[in-house]
């Protein structure tokens, strides 16, 4: 089957107690059993429930995965698949990546003993100085959020897979952890999981476990359901020993999404391929729209021939996806004042829905994040994001050209 064909097949076949076309809500918590532990693979919803594992069957097969599992918000999945790891494992992450999951790294999952080091993964060496004896753990966010960057996934892959020798300079080579008289330590105790955040991309774009990752987490929240109706997450993997973890996991912690969610987000999905080409269609058009007007500073977008990574987005990715982030000429006033006088672009957090959405990450969804820190990374007070919708493209760019009529010198907040 092809992308969209699994989209509105893979998991979806007529329901074998009635016929049902479409998979119903199996809106149950529990099911009648024959006999004692005579069932018929169903006895409880938090463990298994047919929506659910519909919706699982599609997602694996979207991301080319054997084996998916299914949450109730992105943060659940990340959650789920850092149960991987034990208290003293060490992850390094990309520095620019979503505030809640850099939330749950340093405020929630620092406090179970893990540990993380920030990196610019678009900086190879960086990420082999930065690995240490008890590296478990790569977390990649690709394209990153907001700043668009690109992650090369091949390249993460293979330094994840080379000999820890081969990684870099920064290994202590007397670590007791490390078996002085064995150069290259097996690969049971040596391997580094890739995990890639496919949440921008969404797999029609990209797709990382093709490229070699181990998993890939997403928040179904964004562009899978995509119509900004329900909150969700999924983890898809081939790797039998890390879906057996995950799913445990999925089931011991019990953040598993709802029948009638499961099932609102595979109708979304079925219609991925479609929006997500008129998702990139138009952000190419505002993104172009915007490097040409004079008001404008910078223009972050994987599609645009002035993004520095240009060149990998169009090898690692088959389209550049509905994000686009700006940052605008004159004070940071600007910014605020610009969001507030957007008519189609609702001011809101979230992304990837129908509906165009504008976001200020530093005072919305990366406000989580310290000032300094935030800043440090480029997430400064004149960035603004936008999240492109399947509107008609001229009504989009009507209206930020109607805000960038704002003066510059303005301050204060303009009207809405
Ligand atoms: C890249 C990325 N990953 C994960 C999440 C978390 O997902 P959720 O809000 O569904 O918990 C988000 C949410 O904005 C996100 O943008």
């Amino acid at each position: 089957m092809k992308f969209s064909t699994k989209a509105i097949h893979a998991g979806q076949g007529a329901d074998p107690a009635t016929g049902a076309t479409i998979v119903p809500i199996y809106q149950t918590s529990t099911y009648t059993q024959e006999a004692v532990g005579v069932h018929k693979g169903f006895d409880y919803s938090r463990t298994i429930n047919p929506t659910r594992l519909a919706l699982e069957t599609q997602l694996a097969a979207l991301e080319g995965a054997e084996y998916g599992c299914a949450f109730a918000s992105g943060m659940a999945a990340t959650s789920a698949v850092l149960n991987l790891l034990s208290a003293g494992d060490h992850i390094v992450v990309t520095d620019d990546l979503y505030g809640g999951t850099y939330r749950l790294f340093s405020r929630v999952l620092t406090r179970y003993g893990l540990e993380f080091t920030y990196v610019d993964m678009a900086d190879l060496d960086a990420v082999r100085a930065a690995i240490k004896p008890n590296t478990k753990m790569f977390w990649v966010e690709t394209p990153t959020n907001p700043l668009l960057k690109l992650i090369d996934i091949r390249a993460m892959v293979e330094i994840a897979r080379s000999p820890r020798q081969a990684r870099g300079p920064s290994i202590p080579q007397d670590d007791k952890r490390i078996p002085q008289d064995d150069k290259r330590i097996p690969q049971d105790d040596d391997s580094i999981v890739v995990v890639v955040d496919n949440t921008f991309a969404s797999p029609y774009f990209q797709q990382p476990l093709a490229l070699g990752a181990d998993i890939v987490v997403h928040s179904t929240t964004k562009y899978i359901g995509g119509h900004s109706d329900v909150v969700g997450g999924a983890a898809l993997t081939s790797d039998k020993e890390h879906f057996d973890v995950i799913k445990f996991h999925q089931n011991a912690v019990g953040g598993v999404p709802s029948p009638h969610d499961a099932w609102l987000t595979m109708r979304g999905a079925k219609t991925l391929a479609i929006r997500m080409r008129e998702h990139a269609k138009n952000a190419q058009a505002v993104a172009e729209f915007l490097e040409a007007h004079p008001e404008v500073e910078r223009v972050y977008y994987p599609g645009l021939p002035s993004h520095p990574q240009h060149d990998l987005a169009k090898r690692q990715m088959s389209g550049f996806g509905g994000m686009v982030s700006f940052t605008l000429k004159g004070p940071e006033q600007r910014a605020i004042d610009f969001a507030n006088r957007m008519h189609y672009f609702s001011l809101a957090e979230s992304l990837g829905g129908v509906e165009s959405l504008i976001c200020h990450p530093a005072r919305m969804t990366h406000g989580s994040i310290p000032k300094e820190e935030r800043e440090r990374r480029g997430v400064t007070d004149g960035l603004l994001r936008l999240s492109v919708g399947i509107e008609d493209v001229d009504d989009l760019i009507g209206d930020l050209r109607q805000a960038l009529q704002l003066p510059r010198a303005v301050a204060g907040s303009a009207a809405r």
